[in-house]
């Protein structure tokens, strides 16, 4: 089978430690749940033919959702093509701006809406997704000359594996997301990471401050509770090990690129926790 890959380049997306993840999933389970998607490299690799997904950037469930609506998702292909063409800076920041104004924004059709999101995370600043408190799309522009918005060959095989397969997309909060889960299914939680010193977190205009892990945890254990099997993500932060201190502990090295100070840049300890 021809898995599908990330279409677009997310924060702590997981496709650097992807063979340390596999290694902990379970061999068998129903329904796998990814609340927090993003690029959804786990969901690729594993390809499950049934499947919940979710994340709050609504932006980005939009482009998932167009990639299951062949027309649409034509349609998109076709915009990307004329974006590809006119790029440069000020065609940059125009695309940008549209969210400025949010009577025309929300007029948008989703299939431009779907191909604006790829386009900026393809040309700006290092492939980031960041808002700020307005839900407006505030990376600048990454510099390059020329961009390759998209593979086409991947983009087909993600809208296949989405079309024909039991998937629900959501674009819900975590909680609500993984409500249905039951004994013998598996949840992936791969939230923003928590920090010490303050890492990126803004890919949704709320944030995800301690409160937000604290209440994630809460979740987690009311699952483990049902029955479900859990797995999560985190950076090893004094909050993370306290709250999963009744959890099992595995350890990898992640080397991290999304901070935009090169110094900063390097190895962090990453821990996937689970409760089987
Ligand atoms: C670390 S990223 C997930 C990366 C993903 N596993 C991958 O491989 O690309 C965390 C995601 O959580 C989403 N998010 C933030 N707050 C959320 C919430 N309350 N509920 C659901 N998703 C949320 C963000 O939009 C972001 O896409």
């Amino acid at each position: 089978m021809i898995k599908g890959k990330p279409f677009v380049k997310w924060a702590g997306g997981k496709r650097q430690v992807i063979d340390e993840l596999k290694k902990y999933v379970p061999e068998e389970f129903d329904v796998y749940y990814e609340p927090f998607v993003g690029g959804g490299a786990l969901l690729f690799e594993l390809s499950p033919k049934k499947a919940v997904i979710s994340d709050l950037n609504k932006e980005l469930i939009n482009v998932y959702s167009v990639l299951c609506d062949e027309e649409k998702f034509k349609k998109m292909c076709s915009v990307l093509n004329s974006y590809e063409a006119s790029h440069s800076e000020k065609f940059f920041y125009e695309i940008r701006n549209k969210d400025r104004n949010k009577n025309t924004f929300n007029r948008l059709s989703d299939y431009t809406r779907a191909a604006r999101t790829i386009y900026l995370n393809k040309a700006c600043f290092n492939g980031l997704y960041r808002v700020n408190s307005k839900n407006e799309f505030n990376v600048p522009f990454g510099k390059k000359l020329k961009v390759n918005t998209y593979e086409g060959s991947n983009l087909i095989t993600v809208s296949n594996y989405l079309t024909m397969n039991d998937i629900k997309i959501l674009g819900v909060d975590f909680e609500e997301a993984v409500k249905d889960a039951k004994k013998g299914d598996f949840v992936y939680f791969d939230p923003p990471y928590d920090s010490d010193t303050g890492t990126f977190n803004s890919y949704t205009e709320g944030g995800f401050g301690k409160d937000e892990q604290r209440r994630l945890a809460e979740v987690f254990k009311e699952l483990d509770s049902r029955g479900v099997y859990v797995m999560l993500s985190n950076h090893n932060t004094s909050l993370v090990s306290e709250l999963y201190k009744d959890y099992n502990f595995h350890r990898i090295e992640a080397k991290r690129n999304i901070n935009s100070n090169g110094k900063k840049r390097g190895k962090i300890e990453e821990l996937i926790i689970t409760n089987y």
